[in-house]
């Protein structure tokens, strides 16, 4: 089957903005979700991720989130970097132009590496939602296929689709993930609605027995917090951090910062001394050298 992107994002093709005239090459397609299609694409030397809406109005409340916290203070700053429109087959379709970021999923993440990998994700997602919230956003569509984990375990958002202002009402989210499926509270943009979808994220990436496969069917008066308990009890990673999950799930916490907090010390000890024996060699060389560099300046002082 072809599609409407089929030309227009060959590899090799050319993109150029109608209003800033700006020129992408194609190199490759990153992924196509429902709001819309993505693709790596070169300007210069630079590299970029560019989306294509397919809803005009979706796509655009879209930009005009992800614009907004561009410019805030975060490590959001700058992400959007450009959006025009383009033509293909005489159709006008709008655009955006964000920073690329390369890594893999979540889930793919602690296949590969381990389980135990989750104390530091979790640590660093959690640390990205502290950011969005204090700029007065939530998040809202918190879910594995809108993070991506590169080296190290570090963490960036991707999909600002479901950004809301702290408030209103949700406006894009998925159903297993939304605490509203659940009957645990309301669709509204509040921190803990993210923290909510923040523990099925967890939970859902250390799903063995693929039993999140089969939520979706269930129906509204059979959903409840056992389903969810049983995947804790199986997991010994799960059921480590168990306590914070409960509290979220429960919207105990009411900012993510108190959340983390609550995460640091759950995770520090036993488990978090497991995960810097882990840490990458050049982490440990970058320690050593910041103390040798310290140690430097001591002894010449
Ligand atoms: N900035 C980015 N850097 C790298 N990959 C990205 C980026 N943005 C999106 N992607 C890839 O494209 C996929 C779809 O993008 P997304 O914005 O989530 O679309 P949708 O809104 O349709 O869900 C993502 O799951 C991811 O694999
Ligand atoms: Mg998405």
């Amino acid at each position: 089957m072809t599609t409407w992107y089929d030309e227009a994002f060959r590899p090799g093709s050319e993109i150029q903005g109608k209003w800033n005239g700006r020129v992408y090459v194609v190199e490759r397609l990153l992924g196509a979700g429902s709001n819309g299609i993505v693709a790596l694409v070169r300007r210069g030397a630079a590299r970029f991720a560019l989306k294509a809406g397919h809803e005009t109005v979706d796509h655009q409340s879209e930009i005009n989130s992800l614009h907004a916290i561009s410019l805030t203070e975060t490590s959001f700053k700058n992400f959007l970097i450009d959006a025009d429109d383009m033509t293909v087959n005489g159709k006008e379709i709008s655009f955006y132009v964000m920073r690329y970021i390369e890594g893999i999923s979540i889930s793919d993440f602690i296949h590969k590496r381990g389980q135990d990998w989750i104390y530091v994700i979790g640590s660093n997602l959690l640390r990205k939602l502290t950011e969005v919230h204090k700029s007065g956003y939530v998040f809202g569509d918190l879910k594995i296929e809108n993070m991506i984990v590169s080296k190290y375990g570090d963490v960036d958002l991707i999909d600002f689709g479901g950004v809301t202002p702290k408030g209103r009402a949700i406006k894009q989210l998925t159903e297993v993930y939304d605490r509203g499926f659940w009957n645990m509270g309301e669709r509204v943009a509040e921190e803990s609605y993210d923290l909510f979808s923040f523990a099925i994220l967890l939970l859902k990436s250390l799903d063995q027995r693929k039993r999140f496969n089969g939520f979706s069917n269930i129906l509204p008066q059979n959903r409840d917090m056992d389903q969810l308990t049983t995947i804790m009890r199986e997991n010994p990673v799960a059921s480590h951090i168990a306590p914070f999950l409960h509290k979220v799930l429960n919207s105990e916490f009411s900012t993510s910062q108190e959340a983390y907090q609550y995460w640091r010390k759950l995770v520090s000890g036993k488990k978090n001394a497991q995960s810097i024996l882990k840490m990458p060699w050049l982490k440990i060389c970058f320690a050593a050298s910041i103390f040798i560099f310290g140690a430097t300046v001591y002894i010449y002082w």
